[in-house]
């Protein structure tokens, strides 16, 4: 019941000419689409509104990375919710771990802008994920916990909410926990999710993704493993044909 989902994360990466790929994206999914799954790639802000008009006609969902809590006002720089939205951006990633480390982002900064993706009609993928300190200390759930129950808002559903479990230390490192660990992260973050919306049918609701060196090579070990709805692509989102390699790794199955 749970549609998956593989969400591209370009980061601060991408010109004008990375269009390209995004093209090349379209043409592939056009040829080959992988009814399965949903494809969505968040570009820099630079670029959401060319990347709209690139990928008009196709099936590939737009998002966008990082927004202001506040809709407008004097904050030189910061892009908010709705002028992603106006841009084209259907959903915003939200307390990336790097948010979190280069730019001190604290759980209650990550749900107001979570709620500023609802306020904005976006959808609000937010991410938790624990260090490798803290994976070697055996606190990860703890963290984990911590981290959902700080910045999931009240009004999360699976409408308008994602959940993206990213190990810091598995983000472009080209290590991952092993299935196992996937598994058990995962099954204990859709037990709180339940218990922090108040209603285990919530909480099952919600989509998963597992993020974190995900690429062609290790797709299908770490997409269907139990609890695990799709994926937050970094490094192998930037190439069309790595990005569309995990994505089929759905065409003509399911969900784990
Ligand atoms: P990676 O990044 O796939 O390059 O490890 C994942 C992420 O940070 O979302």
């Amino acid at each position: 019941m749970r549609r998956p989902l593989v969400a591209g994360n370009w980061k601060m990466n991408g010109l004008g000419a990375s269009l390209a790929e995004l093209r090349a994206l379209k043409d592939r999914l056009a040829q080959s689409p992988v009814p399965e799954a949903d494809g969505m790639v968040c570009p820099p802000a630079t670029l959401l509104a060319q990347a709209r008009y690139m990928l008009s006609g196709s099936t590939i969902i737009l998002g966008a990375q990082d927004c202001h809590p506040l809709p407008s006002g004097a904050h030189t720089g910061d892009i908010s919710a709705e002028m992603l939205a106006d841009a084209g951006a259907a959903a915003i990633i939200v307390g990336h771990s790097e948010r979190r480390s280069d730019h001190g982002e604290t759980d209650a900064l990550v749900n107001a802008k979570a709620s500023a993706a609802y306020r904005a009609g976006l959808t609000a993928i937010i991410c938790v994920g624990e260090s490798e300190q803290q994976r070697r200390d055996g606190s990860t759930l703890e963290i984990v916990r911590r981290q959902l129950q700080g910045s999931l808002p009240q009004e999360a559903r699976a409408a308008n909410t994602v959940i993206a479990y990213e190990p810091v230390w598995a983000i472009g490192s080209g290590l991952t926990p092993t299935p196992a660990d996937v598994a058990e992260v995962h099954g204990f973050i859709r037990g709180e999710l339940g218990r922090l919306l108040g209603q285990a049918e919530a909480g099952a609701a919600l989509r998963l993704l597992y993020g974190g060196s995900v690429k062609p090579a290790n797709a299908s070990e770490l997409l269907f493993v139990p609890d695990v709805d799709g994926a937050l692509v970094g490094g192998a989102s930037l190439k069309a044909s790595d990005f569309y390699a995990i994505l089929s790794a759905y065409a003509g199955r399911g969900a784990g």
